[in-house]
């Protein structure tokens, strides 16, 4: 996915066609480049960056998996890693780059290698910050970097590869004879992705805003664990007393939080609202953005609408899960995206009460068994609050999560309703 033009950014689309050309001139460069006696230029410039509380090491001897340590690598075995960036070794496509799927011979390991077009210093300080977050963060919901090329002109990086592909390629370009993503499937997704955030925001320090939450970014490990990927648009802060981050406005078509787009300043709640958008792909199967859908290509616009009603619920539902979704845990999840989109910044939860919130939905395993009564539970379960579920249901176990349900969420107004204060001072400072 391309970001939006209007905020700055180029079009992958325009990428695309450029980019074979590019291959035959690169192929023709990297021949040479291997026949030369200078193709092993010392990437001085990138030795020993130092961080406020780490430092990319700039050895190839040193473990690369122990503090945070970034490994580097030759262009030439990044070219012999990817048959010369052949295109049976390509993976897809970026508003930056180009990815390939390589073996990297050393490490006898299987990567992801990115190889970033660096013809604006957008590029090129895409990639400083990427190699700089990625050394210094370190979560098992973030994408491992396991190193980077900065060889004359080339800027590469080196991902674990992630064998599931990206969450887009799996809820929104899927060939039809492949099965959807279940209900249990996709709130494991949401779950992972929020304390991926949770981390950036609240444990990480300094904490960092991650700017660029959508589903292309979302990669997919073995087992559907979600782990973010590209930081190079992320910032850290804010910092001090400043609440918000200055910025010029980058985003994706259909994630930009309507302040952020207006005002350029960054808070964290910015990327709540993203996680908003992406808790409803995940829950409708739509894209953010889709020209293909006319009148409702924003999801944001075609949902809202829907959000005050319970029995719009199951018309929410991806109609590729065939009805397989749990009645009140869908309700929930849908409320729960409902408060991150909402339009006043203040007013979405924090990261943490999202984790809280989303643990508890997916805590308990959905089976289709379920999927017969949705019809009669929604019926059921009109009331706008989650104490509605309470009056309704009479089976202990079910009266029992209904229970843990309300706590949850009363806990988690509460302590949201005692940061308002705190977080209307900081976005109106
Ligand atoms: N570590 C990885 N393992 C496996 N596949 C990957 C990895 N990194 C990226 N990809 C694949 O390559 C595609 C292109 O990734 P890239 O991050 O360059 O662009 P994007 O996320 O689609 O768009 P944008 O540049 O706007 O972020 C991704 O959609 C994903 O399918
Ligand atoms: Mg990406």
């Amino acid at each position: 996915m391309g970001h939006c033009p209007c905020f700055g950014l180029r079009k992958k689309a325009d990428k695309e066609e450029k980019l074979k050309s590019q291959q035959e001139q690169h192929n023709k460069v990297f021949d040479k480049k291997l026949n030369s006696p200078h193709n092993n230029v010392s990437p001085e410039k990138y030795s020993g960056i130092t961080t406020p509380e780490a430092t990319i090491t700039t050895k190839e001897s040193d473990n690369y998996y122990s503090n945070n340590k970034a490994h580097i690598f030759t262009f030439r075995e990044l070219a012999t890693a990817t048959k010369n960036f052949r295109d049976e070794t390509f993976i897809g496509q970026g508003g930056f780059g180009t990815v390939y799927k390589g073996k990297l011979g050393k490490l006898n390991q299987v990567a992801a290698v990115k190889r970033l077009d660096t013809s604006g210093v957008q590029g090129e300080k895409e990639f400083l910050v990427e190699v700089l977050m990625l050394s210094l963060l370190r979560h098992p919901n973030l994408v491992n970097l396991i190193g980077y090329c900065a060889e004359g002109d080339q800027r590469l990086l080196v991902y674990d590869y992630m064998p599931m592909g990206s969450l887009e390629s799996r809820l929104h370009n899927l060939p039809r004879d492949k099965e959807a993503l279940d209900w249990n499937t996709r709130m494991k997704i949401a779950t992972g992705t929020a304390k991926g955030i949770d981390y950036l925001h609240n444990k990480a320090k300094p904490s960092v805003i991650y700017r660029d939450l959508k589903s292309s970014n979302i990669l997919l490990d073995r087992g559907f664990i979600p782990k973010l990927s590209d930081f190079g648009l992320a910032k850290f802060g804010p910092t001090g007393d400043q609440s918000y981050v200055a910025t010029r406005v980058m985003g994706t078509h259909g994630y930009c939080a309507p302040e952020y787009a207006t005002s350029g300043k960054l808070t964290r709640r910015s990327d709540i609202y993203n996680f908003g958008v992406l808790l409803l792909e995940l829950i409708t199967g739509r894209k953010a953005y889709d020209e293909d859908r006319g009148h409702d290509k924003h999801l944001v616009d075609w949902a809202r609408p829907m959000f005050k009603d319970r029995k719009n619920c199951s018309r929410l539902a991806d109609p590729r899960l065939q009805g397989h979704h749990p009645g009140s845990r869908l309700t929930m999840a849908i409320e729960l995206a409902s408060m991150c989109l909402r339009e006043e910044p203040r007013q979405r939860p924090d990261a943490a009460d999202i984790v809280l919130a989303l643990d508890f939905l997916s805590s308990k395993q959905y089976v289709p068994r379920e999927a017969n009564n949705i019809d009669e539970k929604d019926k059921e379960n009109n009331n706008d609050s989650p104490k509605g579920i309470i009056t309704v249901l009479t089976k202990d176990e079910q009266r029992e999560e209904a229970v843990a349900e309300a706590k949850l969420w009363g806990k988690t107004w509460r302590e949201r309703k005692q940061n308002d204060q705190s977080s209307l001072e900081e976005i109106n400072r």
